[in-house]
């Protein structure tokens, strides 16, 4: 078994939820189960996934093992690519808590980011893959955000002349420490702080001060911290983040065409640079990976199965007619990622097939350009 981590994903396998025979299974928590959602984020009513088929926990692992010297040798032992694996995993390590978001967020955006994610977090490379959800699992998804939504006290509304206060409590009270808004405060932010340009969108504003003042009294899975404000300084940075002036463009729209490279390129390079250092994680070979395919391959996140194997010379030949085309389209949607700050995103804006690698940034040019010359100089070993 060359890898190991091929216990990934048995979506099916979730369905059925310990403890759950007497009573009925609420339709939310089905809903969480067709997700998948629990592959990468703690969800209420559900057990938690075990570290074979989570992607957090079994990233986090990696990364303990690797800081552990003692385990670490066993590891090498027993795992010829582990060096590999240190090096090379970096996604999920960290999650947003989805507990503390349903408490806070509105539904109806929730919804629409299900259907056409967009990049929250500036500093965090990966985002919640786009996922093939029916409108039943959708309706109860948001159904579930609805009902765990917190009550608050209601709020004056935001008003322009608090701005300049609230910017200058912004500095001063340390939220410039961990939060970027759209083109403010950009350089510092911790990844897992959400970009506040998007707030306005996808928040309460009366739950915002609520927030604010106390996260944990909105939720206590809140891993933000409290910053002991009243509640009329809570309300002067709401109204700065909601009112702040956002004109910015975005620097990713970059399209130039990709040429192919003319040096040559061989299987060893587009390898490890791209097929198996990300897409062979989830387009497997069952063979070498104890009947696991993988969601690229045997399907996953509501999508059909499409038999696609990248781990392997044989099946990246096989599939290569689809391939630059999957590359680009993800090049491509880089671009939608990328929201204007306090606009709605524009849901439903993608093709129908996502591009490639799902829900993670974009191969870079360089590495898309050496997989076009690969193709060109006839795809040698
Ligand atoms: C493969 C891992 C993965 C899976 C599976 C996944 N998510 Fe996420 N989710 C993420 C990551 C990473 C982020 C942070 C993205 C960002 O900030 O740009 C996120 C963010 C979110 C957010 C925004 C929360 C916040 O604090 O900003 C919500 C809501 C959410 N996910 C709900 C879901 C639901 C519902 C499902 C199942 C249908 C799901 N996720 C499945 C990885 C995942
Ligand atoms: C049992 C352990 C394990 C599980 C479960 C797992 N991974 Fe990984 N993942 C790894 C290892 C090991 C690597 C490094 C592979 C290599 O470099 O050859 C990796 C690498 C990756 C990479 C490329 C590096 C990076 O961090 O971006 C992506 C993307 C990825 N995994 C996504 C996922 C997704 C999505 C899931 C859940 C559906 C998942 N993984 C579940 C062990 C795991
Ligand atoms: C130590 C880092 C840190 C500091 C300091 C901090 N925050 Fe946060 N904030 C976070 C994190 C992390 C989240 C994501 C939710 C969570 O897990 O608690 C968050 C979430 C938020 C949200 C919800 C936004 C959304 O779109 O979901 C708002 C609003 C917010 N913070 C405002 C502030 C304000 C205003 C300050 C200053 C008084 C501040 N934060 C200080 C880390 C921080
Ligand atoms: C996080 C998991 C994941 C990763 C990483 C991933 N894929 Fe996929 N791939 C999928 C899923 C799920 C589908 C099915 C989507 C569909 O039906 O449109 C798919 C479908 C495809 C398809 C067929 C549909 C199309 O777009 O033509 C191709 C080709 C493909 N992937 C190539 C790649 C390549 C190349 C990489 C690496 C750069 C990659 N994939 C990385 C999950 C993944």
């Amino acid at each position: 078994m060359r890898y190991w981590w091929a216990l990934l994903l048995p979506v099916a396998g979730l369905a059925t939820i310990p403890g759950a025979v007497a009573d009925p299974v609420p339709p939310q928590t089905t809903a969480f189960v067709e997700g998948s959602c629990a592959l990468c984020h703690a969800v209420p009513g559900l057990p938690a996934e075990p570290r074979t088929t989570s992607c957090t926990d079994c990233h986090i692992w990696i990364k303990a093992v690797a800081s552990d010297p003692r385990k670490r040798e066993k590891a090498k032992e027993i795992f010829p690519l582990w060096e590999r694996y240190e090096k090379n995993v970096h996604s999920y390590l960290e999650v947003p808590n989805l507990e503390a978001a349903m408490a806070r967020l509105e539904p109806e955006w929730v919804r629409g980011y299900l259907q056409d994610p967009h990049d929250l977090r500036p500093n965090l490379d990966e985002s919640m893959p786009r996922f093939a959800l029916s409108e039943a699992t959708l309706d109860s998804i948001e159904q579930a955000f609805e009902q765990a939504r917190v009550d608050v006290e209601p709020t004056p509304k935001p008003r322009r002349k608090n701005v300049e206060a609230g910017e200058a409590l912004f500095t001063s009270a340390g939220c410039a420490a961990c939060h970027s808004l759209g083109p403010h405060h950009t350089s510092v932010s911790l990844p897992m702080a959400p970009d506040l340009a998007h707030t306005r969108a996808r928040m309460d504003p009366d739950v915002a001060v609520a927030w604010i003042a106390n996260p944990k009294a909105v939720s206590e899975h809140a891993t933000m911290p409290a910053l002991g404000l009243d509640q009329d300084q809570a309300v002067l940075l709401r109204d700065y983040i909601w009112l702040a002036r956002l004109d910015w463009e975005s620097s990713q729209v970059t399209q130039a065409v990709i040429e192919p490279t003319t040096q040559p390129v061989t299987w060893e390079d587009v390898e490890s640079r791209v097929f198996g250092r990300i897409c062979a994680h989830c387009h497997m070979n069952p063979e070498l990976n104890q009947g696991r395919a993988g969601p690229g391959n045997a399907g996953g996140f509501g999508y059909a199965p499409t038999g696609i194997e990248l781990e392997t010379y044989e099946g990246v030949v096989a599939a290569i007619d689809a391939i630059p085309d999957a590359l680009q389209r993800r090049r491509d949607e880089a671009d939608r990622d990328w929201v204007k700050p306090g606009s709605a995103p524009r849901v439903l804006t993608r093709p129908d097939q996502p591009g490639m690698p799902l829900g993670h940034p974009p191969i870079p040019d360089e590495d898309i350009s050496l997989v076009l010359g690969w193709i060109d100089q006839g795809m040698p070993r």
